[in-house]
């Protein structure tokens, strides 16, 4: 049975232009998976701590060395780890912040490539056999072409890292031009054929 994992990343919630796509990604996956089962991971109610020096301690010493702390610092990281290996296919939606990824999506990066774990010592990426969409929403316009399509700092960051841990088929879908004041009305009419087409 397919598995999907949904990483949600906006705080905005019903006036959410990201998680209003990424549920049409959702129905429209369950539509063409019957059965197949989906994994809600909200990163707004995660509330992940940062890495810190018990994390670090956790992730690069045997476990047999652990101090409590580190325990249960890498135990938070490998539960995330385990969530995202039961997936076939992955689906972030996620706000543009500051030309970036927004720091609770960065938080879970962080905790999610891991040396020995999801790549590598000598930089193989582990996850193979993967798909990710990321569904981005901004208020400017980065699509090909767009005088600002340089500043988009968050694709090449989102497929570098997921191709870093092995995951290489990766679509993004840009939605531009969502005003922060906006309810994301249009978002549905604008991106939705785009986003039902990723999730056939
Ligand atoms: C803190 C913050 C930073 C933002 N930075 C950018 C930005 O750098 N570029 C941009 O085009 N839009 C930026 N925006 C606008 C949001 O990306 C846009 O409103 C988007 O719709 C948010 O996604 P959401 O609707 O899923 O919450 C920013 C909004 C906020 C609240």
């Amino acid at each position: 049975m397919p598995t999907l994992l949904a990483i949600g990343a906006s705080p905005r919630y019903d006036h959410s232009t990201s998680r209003k796509l990424t549920s049409l990604f959702v129905e429209k996956w369950q539509a063409a998976h019957p059965g197949g089962q989906v994994i809600d991971r909200d990163l707004l109610k995660t509330k992940l701590p940062f890495v810190d020096l018990p994390w670090i301690g956790g992730a690069f010493t045997p476990a047999e060395q652990h101090s409590p702390e580190s325990a249960a610092a890498i135990k938070i990281s490998d539960d995330l780890v385990a969530e995202l290996k039961a997936a076939d296919h992955i689906v972030i939606g996620t706000p543009m912040y500051n030309f970036s990824i927004p720091a609770v999506l960065k938080a879970y990066i962080d905790h999610i490539v891991r040396v020995g774990v999801t790549v590598t010592p000598d930089n193989v990426g582990l996850l193979t056999g993967k798909k990710a969409t990321v569904i981005l929403a901004s208020g400017g316009d980065f699509s090909p072409g767009s005088p600002i399509e340089q500043y988009n700092q968050a694709s090449g960051y989102l497929r570098q890292v997921l191709r870093w841990i092995g995951i290489t088929d990766v679509d993004i879908i840009l939605a531009g031009r969502a005003r922060s004041g906006g309810m994301g009305e249009t978002a549905v009419a604008q991106f939705g054929g785009a986003v039902a087409a990723a999730a056939a």
